[in-house]
């Protein structure tokens, strides 16, 4: 069923039109050098290792599924302590919907392709969402408690509408998944290149039984990490190099060469690392321990 509908959102050109200078503003937002990088590296999740938007989400679905659950006993009992609940519910949805809103935008502000457009209706969705619950708030607290339900009723059929769109692009379009999930480089010692065919100071993209591997040089240490960015699979040999650290080319994830920790998101995981020796010449490589 879902299927015509991602293509017919895919074939929408003009979500293009709108996301691009939308999506320009919502950087912007965190152009204030190290702070606005905290804020953002905040909101992404990074400090939590996991994205941060599917655990917030969290509040307010929940809040306004128990808004229809106390709505419905009210309209059986007529008791106005379920009313007075029903509404206290719907707001408190209301007060959580912004934190799911800034880090759903956030996170929105680093796709591209099919991934922004889905996610552009995903978030239009949920703004409508926002609104109708907004309106039934101010029904109900005008008197009108008949059409604040019809509009809270509207509100969550649009929240579960937005959240098949938002499943969608985690499931079926892999944004926010670990990229290196089902990658796994070698347990034991396994070679990789020369040493003296590693250049100092230039990520190198090599390959270990078929998993694609960064090698960094500096001075007389060597550091290897998977390749594939964990954010969204971009190579980052492509990326430069900060200290003992890499950036990623696509999207700027900073990542410590020796441990693999992100440092700056959007990446929220850590980027799998790997011991490294040299023997005989010849740079090998395990999975870090
Ligand atoms: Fe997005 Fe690397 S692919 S930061």
């Amino acid at each position: 069923m879902f299927r015509p509908l991602d293509r017919f959102i895919d074939s929408q050109t003009w979500l293009d039109s709108l996301a691009e200078p939308l999506q320009g503003w919502v950087n912007s937002l965190f152009s204030g050098g190290d702070a606005g990088k905290q804020v953002k590296n905040f909101l992404n999740g990074t400090w939590l290792g996991h994205p941060l938007h599917p655990v917030v989400t969290d509040v307010p679905i929940g809040a306004w599924v128990a808004t229809l659950v106390l709505d419905t006993a009210a309209s059986v009992s007529g008791d106005e302590g379920y009313e007075r609940a029903a509404d206290l519910t719907l707001a408190t949805g209301l007060a959580a919907a912004a934190g799911a809103a800034a880090s759903g935008w956030t996170d929105w502000s680093d796709t591209y392709g099919k991934d922004r457009k889905v996610g552009l209706v995903h978030g239009l969705t949920m703004v409508g969402t926002v609104l109708a619950y907004a309106a039934s708030l101010g029904a109900r607290w005008s008197g009108n408690r008949k059409l604040g339900r019809m509009w809270s009723n509207l509100g969550l059929g649009l929240l579960t509408a937005g959240a098949y769109l938002g499943g969608d692009e985690v499931y079926d379009l892999g944004f926010g998944v670990n990229h290196t999930a089902f990658l796994h480089g070698p347990t034991e010692f396994e070679s990789v290149m020369p040493l003296d065919d590693l250049q100092p100071n230039k990520p190198t993209k090599a390959d270990v039984k078929g998993v694609p591997i960064l090698l960094v040089r500096i001075q007389d240490t060597l550091y290897a990490l998977d390749d594939t960015c964990v954010h969204a699979g971009c190579s980052l040999a492509g990326g430069h190099l900060q200290g003992a650290s890499i950036v990623c080319p696509c999207h700027g994830s900073q990542f410590d060469l020796r441990d693999g920790s992100v440092i700056n998101g959007p990446a929220t995981m850590p980027e799998p690392y790997y011991d490294v020796r040299v023997q005989n010449g010849m740079i090998e490589v395990k999975q870090g321990t």
